[in-house]
């Protein structure tokens, strides 16, 4: 069982489905990951996992790997203990959390910006391309940059969840370019494809930020180490200073615009 920690879980999953319904009992969602390339091991410690808890999977995953068996099942050696009760984020998490806030609140937008969407009148073109502004300028320069240039090399890139975080930014990076292209050449479907496909990935990647990727990382970081990225953060929020509180305003104006539409079409 032990050469199994160190295999990644997406083929650990290819050879033998059942892990990956196993994990989804778990609430480790590794079958629904776009990347997956985390190992086995990986998966406990990030997940935080308490023994019990983490003794009851690996025991249900030698059963399934070895049917009939008797298999010693390992326990993960980990860099933290893990911790009980709600998510604490230090501050410099929190603060990211709360941009994930603000960037979930144009996501919950995404579907009322497409619905009747025609790329080939100007307005709409402009509604998009201010849409995509805000994606460019907060959630990737302002936000992920914050996470890939300060956060992400804290831990070291090699490690496959910082991998795997990469590899979500430039799928999103990628759908945000073909939504240019597609407003470029007046293709509404394509534009409204990709505009969905982005937040549904964003909700996800945000989503294990939140839940699992940030809490590890708290759980691994010195004092010292939340104190150095408490300054960095501040310095890359005084850079940016004018570009968040713009888009935060175009946010407002955005909401405000849906919901006066939604009051007037209902009187
Ligand atoms: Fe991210
Ligand atoms: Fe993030």
């Amino acid at each position: 069982m032990e050469q199994y920690l160190n295999r990644g879980i997406k083929d650990i999953i290819q050879e033998c489905p059942e892990t990956g319904r196993i994990l989804d009992e778990f609430n480790i969602g590794c079958t629904a990951c776009s990347v997956g390339t985390c190992l086995l091991k990986d998966i406990v410690e990030v997940h935080n996992l308490p023994y019990e808890e983490e003794h009851a999977l690996m025991l249900r995953i030698s059963r399934v790997i070895y049917p009939g068996a008797e298999v010693e099942v390992p326990r993960v050696q980990r860099k933290a203990q893990p911790s009980s009760g709600g998510i604490k984020y230090s501050p410099p998490m929190k603060a990211l959390v709360d941009e994930h806030t603000v960037i979930k609140r144009l996501l919950a937008l995404i579907p009322r910006v497409i619905e009747e969407l025609d790329v080939t009148r100007e307005q709409h073109r402009k509604l998009v391309l201010e849409v995509v502004d805000f994606i460019r300028s907060y959630a990737d320069r302002f936000h992920h940059a914050k996470e890939e240039d300060i956060l992400f090399r804290e831990f070291g890139e090699d490690l496959e969840i910082i991998k795997s975080m990469h590899e979500e930014h430039r799928i999103g990076r990628g759908h945000v370019k073909a939504v240019i292209e597609a407003v470029e050449s007046g293709d509404t479907a394509a534009v409204k494809d990709h505009l969905t496909a982005y937040g549904q990935l964003l909700t996800g990647h945000i989503r294990k930020e939140d839940e699992i990727l940030y809490p590890w990382m708290d759980r691994n970081l010195s004092t010292a180490q939340v104190g150095a990225l408490f300054s960095k953060f501040a310095e890359t929020d005084e850079q940016s200073r004018e570009t968040a509180c713009r888009q935060k305003e175009f946010i407002r104006s955005l909401e405000k615009k849906f919901t006066c539409e939604e009051v007037t079409n209902h009187v």
